[in-house]
């Protein structure tokens, strides 16, 4: 899968997404990650990418010329390299759906995705209608810029993708996979500060431990997200009469 960020900061985008799991997943040839510097497309003779608002009020916003030359350069690549078919736009914005899990599922089946980041007072309208097709938040709270957002779903997509993570199982039992929180883990050692590990799961015996596994994700997200529980019994009648 291949994600290209268009911002006026390349630099952060690719010291965040470039190491670890990310970083070894591109180098493995999983992943692609593109930060586009939108600043490369300005026709103005100065650099210049922001201007005043019409209308007045505080700070500049980012003009549709270079937004719209740096998405269409990244559309015209995808479409050299993949065909005729136009990616995905995400635009990152306080004013988006909220980002889930079931979001990031959605989205990890597209071949190319373009993340837009907005900066200073935001991005002109007339090229958000122009070339986004998906106006999207991380959450009820504001940001300086779109960078860490972006970051922020690119790695929940990104680890979705067939081959990122090492061990398939993780991606399939975590939490909200099947709508819980996931259930409490251990390692070595068995007692640790006085707190052992509970008994059953050194039994061996993999069916009971798997029955107190969901019966602790029940209990957990009954207690820490009765919103999910609530969701989760719906679909799942037996969940209730379980606990
Ligand atoms: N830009 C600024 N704040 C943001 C948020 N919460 N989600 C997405 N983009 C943003």
């Amino acid at each position: 899968m291949h994600f290209y960020i268009l911002t006026l900061f390349p630099e952060m985008v690719m010291q965040g997404l470039g190491t670890s799991i990310l970083g070894r997943a591109a180098e493995r040839g999983h992943i692609s990650i593109e930060a586009v510097n939108i600043r490369d497309h300005t026709l103005d003779r100065h650099g210049k990418v922001d201007d005043y608002t019409y209308g007045g009020g505080a700070g500049m916003l980012m003009q549709a010329q270079p937004v719209y030359d740096a998405c269409m350069a990244v559309q015209e690549k995808i479409a050299a390299a993949d065909g005729e078919k136009k990616a995905r736009v995400v635009y990152v914005t306080p004013q988006g759906e909220i980002f889930r899990q079931e979001m990031a599922r959605e989205f990890a089946k597209e071949e190319n995705l373009i993340f837009l980041c907005g900066h200073y007072e935001g991005i002109d309208e007339r090229v958000l209608e122009e070339v986004v097709t998906d106006y999207v938040s991380i959450g009820d709270y504001v940001l300086t810029g779109g960078e860490l957002p972006a970051m922020v779903m690119v790695d929940a997509i990104a680890r979705l993708v067939p081959g990122v993570l090492h061990n398939a199982d993780s991606a399939v039992t975590e939490t909200f996979h099947d709508g819980l929180l996931e259930y409490p883990q251990y390692s070595r050692p068995e007692v640790w500060r006085g707190r052992k590990v509970p008994e059953i799961l050194l039994s061996g015996d993999h069916a009971k431990v798997d029955r107190w596994r969901r019966d602790q994700s029940l209990e957990r997200t009954k207690r820490l997200r009765p919103d999910l529980y609530a969701a989760y019994v719906e679909t799942h009648p037996d969940a209730a009469e379980d606990k």
